[in-house]
């Protein structure tokens, strides 16, 4: 990986979420996880920079057989049950405000393509290998089982429900011949045989220098929690790994299109009919895929933003839960350095080049459960609430440095305490207030004092804390910065009390509406990241509907002094409703409360 030219400063960011697995609604968890730390990274990229420079794709992850397992459950082909959860899970993504530029998905064309060339090029380069594994069968189920339906005890941490593709407890890969006393997730029958079946193996110890010298590279950068799951990986010693798999539905195996490898070798096309690739090798190909989507649907050059010297301007950040982040630190760069092999520099495809892992997000301590009806999942909060109350809850207590658990007390309380008594309360104040007296104008007359002087640099001093924190992703630090903003917008129209000063001094009293103004006009360009809804509809009662609100990064002065006399204003609807204590006790009811 040298690096022949100095690179040019970044001037456009690609950002990626974790793409959500097709089968069902995801909870507050995968939420926060992921997607909506991207949305909000993505909406301050765009403020920053423009749209134009920004490309945030994600998309459903539809391969393997939790798919084919749902969709034999809702009695659908399973393309049929793909199509059907794809827009599902679109129109739900529409609702939480995430501003994917396209929601593709992994089965579409773009993806197989890619994925199918990607696998030639790795056999051509010599990086598959094909082995004749043992492979679990269960009679009693009828069928091969895939390695997540195949459970048993962990042989590293001794977890004894550890699924055969990953130990959750210990975070490792495994396969599901490694586990101990093992037996059917289907029918949790014991009786299962092991059989002989032809697979491909990515040969990913052939990376392994080149893999470390990339993450060591990354340490100062990326977060601990990241580089310490990388490296963990490398320290306990690179396995080979199978990329195919004996299903139906996935990317079918193209082998008979292959070259020889250097060795000579031609694949054997029979031993490998019938197979698709594993879900863990398409989809992180599928982030390309999907650009590839957004490609085809806007005109827009997709290649441009992940390959080469056309790229180079190009900043890549990946966001995820920290389960996934050794399919993106070890798997997924090994199938690009294998594929960037046999291509020049100029055609490389981009590895990633920022990381943002995150810890869980529970429920009272425990899972999110569909089955056991545990926790609130997306269909079901859009409709309690809309999405910005969500939002602003769970980036203020994202899962960044730890775990953090979702309480409906603890969510009433940031949004009655947040939104409703800062936020809400400041905009409603200034702007009722000064229809009242004022006749929705700003006001002329008086000028800035000591307290507009300490206001404009504080406010100076916040917004560049806000918007390093948010370049940085450090997002509860941000959410705190972006409060105290609010705070501070508060704390200025009560010291300058224009309700009081209006009797005695009505300059004084038009000189803190004038600025309580610009303060809130600004207030929605700051917030807009994070409570985009909100943002819009305050922004829209004092400076007009706009799409994109720009980062205020002018002289403060300026920023501050950009709404002027004569300019009509309106009161924004009721921004933020309270939430009450019976309604949290009926909530913890409805979903489950503690224990
Ligand atoms: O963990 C998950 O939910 C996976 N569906 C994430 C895939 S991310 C990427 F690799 F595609
Ligand atoms: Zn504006």
């Amino acid at each position: 990986m040298s690096i022949e030219t100095p690179l040019p400063m970044t001037n456009r960011i690609l950002v990626t979420s974790a793409l959500p697995y097709i089968n069902g609604v995801k909870h507050l968890g995968n939420l926060v996880g992921s997607m909506l730390p991207a949305d909000v990274y993505s909406r301050f990229q765009r403020q920053r920079l423009g749209a134009e420079n920004v490309l945030f794709i994600c998309a459903t992850d539809e391969h393997g057989t939790p798919a084919e397992l749902a969709a034999l459950e809702e009695g659908l082909a399973v393309s049929d049950y793909c199509a059907k959860w794809h827009t599902i899970q679109k129109t739900l993504s529409e609702g939480f405000g995430l501003s994917f530029d396209y929601f593709g998905r992994s089965s579409s064309p773009e993806n197989h393509a890619l994925t199918q060339s990607f696998a030639q090029a790795l056999w051509e380069g010599g990086y598959l290998e094909e082995r004749t594994t043992r492979q679990v069968f269960s009679p009693t189920d009828g069928r091969f089982l895939p390695d997540r339906y195949v459970i048993g005890t962990c042989p590293h941490c001794g977890y004894d429900r550890a699924r055969g593709d990953q130990c959750e407890n210990c975070t490792r890969v495994l396969d599901p011949v490694d586990l101990i006393a093992p037996r059917s997730a289907l029918s949790g029958s014991p009786d299962i045989e092991i059989r002989d079946s032809k697979h491909l193996f990515l040969k990913q110890t052939a990376f392994e220098v080149r893999l470390r010298e990339w993450i060591e590279g990354k340490r100062a950068e990326w977060p601990s929690l990241v580089t310490s799951i990388a490296l963990k990986w490398l320290d306990e010693g690179l396995q080979d790994r199978g990329i195919t798999r004996d299903l139906s539905w996935g990317v079918p195996v193209n082998a008979a299109a292959w070259g020889a490898n250097p060795s000579g070798a031609k694949p054997d096309v029979e031993g490998l009919t019938g197979k698709v690739f594993y879900v863990w090798f398409d989809a992180p190909i599928a982030y390309i895929g999907a650009s590839a989507q957004w490609g085809k649907a806007t005109g827009g050059d997709f290649e441009s933003w992940w390959r080469g010297e056309a790229a180079r301007d190009v900043t890549y950040v990946e966001f995820m839960g920290k389960d996934n982040v050794p399919f993106h630190t070890v798997g997924f760069p090994c199938t690009l350095l294998g594929v960037n092999d046999a291509l020049p520099p100029a055609a490389h495809w981009k590895l990633v080049d920022e990381l943002k892992g995150f810890n869980w997000l529970t429920y009272y301590g425990g899972k999110f459960s569909t089955s056991q009806k545990r926790g609130v999942f997306m269909d079901r909060a859009l409709e309690l609430l809309p999405a910005d109350y969500w939002r602003w809850y769970l980036i203020a207590n994202a899962p960044e440095g730890s775990d953090s658990s979702f309480t409906w007390p603890l969510f009433a309380a940031t949004v009655n305490k947040d939104l409703a008594d800062v936020l809400g309360n400041f905009v409603n104040r200034v702007l009722k207030f000064a229809v009242a007296r004022f006749e929705g104008v700003v006001p002329e007359g008086g000028q800035w004092g000591e307290a507009e002087h300490a206001l404009a640099k504080a406010l100076d001093q916040r917004r560049t804390q806000l918007g390093d924190l948010l370049a940085a992703r450090e997002f509860r630090k941000a959410a705190q910065e972006l409060r105290a903003i609010w705070v501070l917008g508060n704390e200025y129209i009560t010291e300058a009390a224009p309700w009081t000063a209006i009797k005695t001094d009505r300059d004084k009293a038009a000189m803190a509406v004038r600025l309580g103004v610009n303060l809130i006009h600004l207030t929605a360009h700051f917030s807009s990241a994070f409570i985009p809804a909100s943002a819009h509809a305050i922004h829209t009662a004092v400076n007009g509907a706009v799409d994109l609100l720009p980062w205020p990064g002018g002289p403060i002065a300026d920023e501050l002094t950009q709404i002027g006399p004569g300019h009509r204003f309106a009161v924004p609807d009721l921004l933020f409703r309270k939430i009450d204590d019976a309604q949290v006790a009926a909530w913890e009811a409805e979903f489950g409360g503690e224990g």
